[in-house]
């Protein structure tokens, strides 16, 4: 299996240290190759997605990613982030699955990740008035959705469709194709529920949720909100899926300028990322679930200081090779 790890930025490159000690330290057969990507590759290339990257990451069976994003950007014409954007649409990853388990929630957030504000007609200034333009055409909807309607299905069979059908266009379109759907999927329960009622329910009743589809903004704030109520950034993953070619698995947290350098990033969203790519790209489920147990198990004994521990990444990392280590024995 070749796979392409693109580090990034700030702690990025702290939990991919983590990402390839556990998947060397793996009963699998892996190639694994680095490349630049996000802030270091701007000032390395002048791109944050040089063209061998990209070319990297579509030869490849699965790209890991730290994370992107430095504060000396802000306010630059080219940012890190446009560099994941834009992999992220040359992959045509359209299904972002953000799941959270923990006391009371088990959620999986289905994220549509290459339409809406993200890729709208250019972004842009005129005259002094900034511009986003959010468009989605029922096939991007459609595709989205159908995937939403069998995860559900995999799961406990309720979907929570999420929009702002009470005041965005795309949100009514969104909502007419979930009901053109529906009868496909008799088995599975679906719901409407607006935007701003959804985080309130994350955050006091996350318990009512299975399944939850949505666009790519709302999904990303509420991937956030879901984190917050399960451990924080430091343990929420993410896998983005096309229908063909490589995911892309990487953590929901960003490069984190605050902690960056201290060696104190929680690896555990990275490492968590890691089994879902061992589920979903390499096909090997029972590595998977032996990952995440190591990780769940870390977490209780080896906490970093986001969840009130000591630990540093290392140890912690060092923490999950031993216990898949005593696993395999
Ligand atoms: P962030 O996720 O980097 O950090 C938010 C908070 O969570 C910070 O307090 C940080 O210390 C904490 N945190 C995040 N990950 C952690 C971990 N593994 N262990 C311990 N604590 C952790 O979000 P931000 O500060 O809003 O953004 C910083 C930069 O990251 C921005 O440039 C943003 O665009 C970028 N970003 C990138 C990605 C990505 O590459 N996928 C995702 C989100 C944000
Ligand atoms: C995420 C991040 C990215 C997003 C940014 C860095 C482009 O916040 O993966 O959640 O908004 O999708
Ligand atoms: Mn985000």
């Amino acid at each position: 299996m070749k796979v392409v790890c693109l580090p990034g930025d700030g702690i990025g490159a702290e939990v991919m240290t983590a990402a390839v000690r556990v998947l060397e330290a793996l009963p699998l057969d892996v190639a694994v190759e680095s490349r630049p990507f996000g802030g270091g590759a701007i000032k390395a290339h002048g791109d944050p997605l040089p063209h061998e990257t990209l070319q990297a990451c579509l030869a490849a069976d699965a790209v890991l990613l730290g994370a992107v994003g430095l504060p000396e950007f802000d306010g630059a014409p080219v940012r890190p982030e446009q560099g994941l954007i834009r992999l992220r649409g040359e992959l045509d990853v359209y299904a972002n699955l953000r799941p959270t388990r923990g006391e009371g929630i088990d959620l999986l957030i289905v994220r549509e990740l290459v339409g809406g504000l993200y890729f709208g007609e250019s972004g842009r200034r005129d005259d002094g008035s900034a511009f986003d333009t959010c468009d989605y055409s029922p096939a991007q909807i459609e595709r989205i959705v159908r995937r939403g309607f069998e995860y559900a299905r995999g799961r406990r069979s309720r979907l929570t469709s999420v929009d702002k059908a009470n005041v965005m266009e795309t949100g009514r379109l969104w909502r007419e194709v979930v009901k053109r759907l529906e009868p496909e999927y008799p088995e599975v329960a679906v719901e409407h529920v607006l935007v701003d009622a959804c985080g309130m329910y994350l955050v006091q009743t996350p318990e009512r949720f299975d399944t939850i589809v949505t666009e790519n903004t709302f999904g990303d704030i509420l991937s956030d909100v879901a984190a917050g109520r399960s451990g924080g950034l430091g343990v929420a993953a993410s896998a983005s899926l096309g229908d063909r070619g490589p995911g892309i698995f990487e953590p929901v947290h960003g490069s984190a300028p605050d902690i960056a350098g201290k060696g104190i990033a929680n690896p555990a969203a990275m490492l968590r990322s890691v089994a879902l790519m061992l589920r979903y790209a390499a096909d090997e489920p029972r590595l998977a679930d032996e990952l995440e147990a190591a990780v769940d198990a870390a977490l209780a004994t080896t906490p970093t200081p986001d969840l009130g521990g000591h630990a540093t990444t290392d140890e912690f990392t060092t923490t999950v090779v031993e216990s898949l280590a005593a696993a395999a024995a």
